[in-house]
C-alpha cells in the first residue's frame, strides 16, 4: 500500500535545520530554525530548569498518566502567566486550559475545536505567517485565507491595508493573530493598533485565535502580553495557543496549552469536554515532563525569580544583537537601509534579500536562513557577526 506514496518535500524551516546539520564547514551560521542561542551559539539548559529537573527527579514517584487534559497546577499557573493574575475572564470563571504537546498541540486541538463547532470556518491567517500554521491548522479540514500584514518597504505592519481587508470578514470569521514577536517578520502590532483591531473584531464578530509561542522574548512578559489580555477581557471568546518551548528553553519537551475564553462557565465547561474528547482522538494525554519543569518554576518562588533572570538575560541579548546586526550591516552595506531590525521584536526578521541572493549566502558563505530571507537573530554572536554582514554584503555585491 505505502508504495503508491509520493516523496514530500520537507517543510522550509525542518529542511533547512537538516541541510545545516549536514554542513562540514566550520564557519557555517545558523540563523534558521528558531530556538534562541547564547554568545557561545549554544541553546543551552536553563539553570531554572536544571533546578526544577533535579527536584522532579528526587521527589517523583510514579510516572502514572496525569490526566487528560494534564497537570490541572500547571494550567492553572500557565493562565496566570499569559492573562495575568488578576485578569477578569479567570475572576468571572470563562478560562479552561488543556495541557498539549507544545505550541503545535495547541493549534490543532483549537483547528479541530473549531471545525467541530462550525466545520465551514475560514481561519484568516496573516502574510505572511509562520510555516507551520498553514499544514496544522488545515490539517484539521478548515478552509486557510490570507490577510495582508508585513510592509517589506517600512519593516512595519501594513495596518490600514490589513484592516481595510478584515472589515470585509464575515461574522464568525477566525482570525489568527501572533500575540507578539510575529513569525517570522518581527513586525508586531503598537498597543493603540491592538485597541483598534479590538473594535473592528467586536464589530465584525469575529473569533480571534492568538498564538503566543515566544512570550518574555519581545518587550517583556508584561508587554508581550497586552493585545492577548485585552482581547480576552474584552470579547466573549477567544482561543489562546501557548507554547513553552522558548521563553522555558525546553523545546524538544513538547509543551504548551490551549487555553479557552468562553461566554460564561457553563460555556466553558461544554467547550473544555470536546477538547477533552478531541485531544483523546489525537494524543490521549500529554506528556507530562515539560509541563512538571514549568509547574515547578512557575510555583515555586526561588525558581520563578531565576528564571525570569534568565528570560531578562535572552530578551537583552536578542535585543543588543538586534542593534549590533545594524550596525554592522551599516557599516557592511552602507548603501542599504538594515534599521527596520532594530525596530522588530522577537528572534526572526526578514533581511528583505532574494531568494537567489538567500541560496547564494547559503552556497558561497555557509549562511543558513529560509528562502524567504526570515533570519533567527539569536543565532548572531560576536564571533560570526562580522563574518555575517561580510557575506551579506559580498553576495548583495553580487
Ligand atoms: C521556527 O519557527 O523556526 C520554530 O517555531 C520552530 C519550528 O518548529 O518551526
Amino acid at each position: 500500500m505505502f508504495e503508491r506514496l509520493e516523496p514530500v518535500v520537507p517543510d522550509p524551516i525542518l529542511g533547512l535545520m537538516a541541510a545545516y546539520r549536514a554542513d562540514p564547514d566550520p564557519r557555517k551560521v545558523d540563523l534558521g530554525i528558531g530556538v534562541y542561542r547564547d554568545e557561545h551559539g549554544e541553546t543551552p539548559v536553563l539553570a531554572s530548569v536544571r533546578h526544577a529537573e533535579a527536584e522532579l527527579l528526587a521527589r517523583q514517584t510514579t510516572k502514572s498518566y496525569v490526566g487528560p487534559a494534564g497537570a490541572a497546577e500547571f494550567n492553572q499557573l500557565l493562565e496566570q502567566l499569559v492573562l495575568g493574575a488578576a485578569h477578569p475572564a479567570l475572576t468571572a470563571r470563562r478560562v479552561r486550559s488543556l495541557q498539549t504537546p507544545g505550541g503545535c498541540g495547541a493549534l490543532r486541538l483549537g483547528a479541530e475545536l473549531i471545525r467541530a463547532a462550525a466545520p465551514d470556518s475560514v481561519v484568516h491567517v496573516s502574510t505572511p505567517t509562520w510555516a507551520n500554521h498553514t499544514p496544522l491548522l488545515s490539517g484539521s479540514g478548515l478552509k486557510l485565507e490570507r490577510y495582508p500584514y508585513y510592509d517589506p518597504a517600512g519593516g512595519g505592519v501594513q495596518f490600514a491595508a490589513m484592516m481595510a481587508a478584515l472589515e470585509r470578514l464575515p461574522p464568525r470569521a477566525v482570525l489568527l493573530l501572533h500575540a507578539s514577536c510575529h513569525n517570522p517578520t518581527g513586525a508586531d502590532l503598537s498597543q493603540e493598533e491592538w485597541r483598534e483591531l479590538l473594535a473592528l473584531v467586536k464589530r465584525r464578530q469575529l473569533l480571534p485565535l492568538i498564538d503566543m509561542a515566544y512570550q518574555g522574548l519581545g518587550e517583556g512578559l508584561e508587554a508581550d502580553a497586552f493585545g492577548l489580555r485585552l482581547f480576552c477581557a474584552e470579547l466573549p471568546e477567544v482561543l489562546c495557543t501557548v507554547s513553552c518551548s522558548k521563553n522555558f528553553g525546553i523545546y524538544r519537551e513538547r509543551t504548551g496549552a490551549l487555553q479557552l475564553i468562553s461566554e460564561s462557565p457553563a460555556a466553558a465547561d461544554a467547550a473544555f469536554s470536546q477538547l477533552v474528547r478531541l485531544a483523546r482522538t489525537m494524543w490521549s494525554m500529554p506528556p507530562d515532563h515539560g509541563a512538571a519543569i514549568v509547574q515547578a518554576i512557575l510555583g515555586e518562588a526561588p525558581l520563578r525569580r531565576q528564571w525570569l533572570g534568565e528570560v531578562d538575560g535572552m530578551r537583552e541579548r536578542i535585543q543588543r544583537l538586534r542593534r549590533e546586526v545594524v550596525q554592522q550591516l551599516r557599516s557592511a552595506c552602507p548603501q542599504r537601509d538594515f534599521g527596520f531590525i532594530g525596530r522588530q521584536q522577537g528572534m526572526f526578521s526578514f533581511l528583505g534579500i532574494t531568494t537567489g541572493e538567500v541560496r547564494a549566502l547559503r552556497e558561497h558563505h555557509h549562511v543558513y536562513m529560509t528562502d524567504d530571507s526570515r533570519m533567527n537573530i539569536a543565532g548572531l554572536h560576536s564571533g560570526n557577526l562580522e563574518y555575517f554582514a561580510r557575506a551579506v554584503a559580498q553576495v548583495l555585491a553580487g
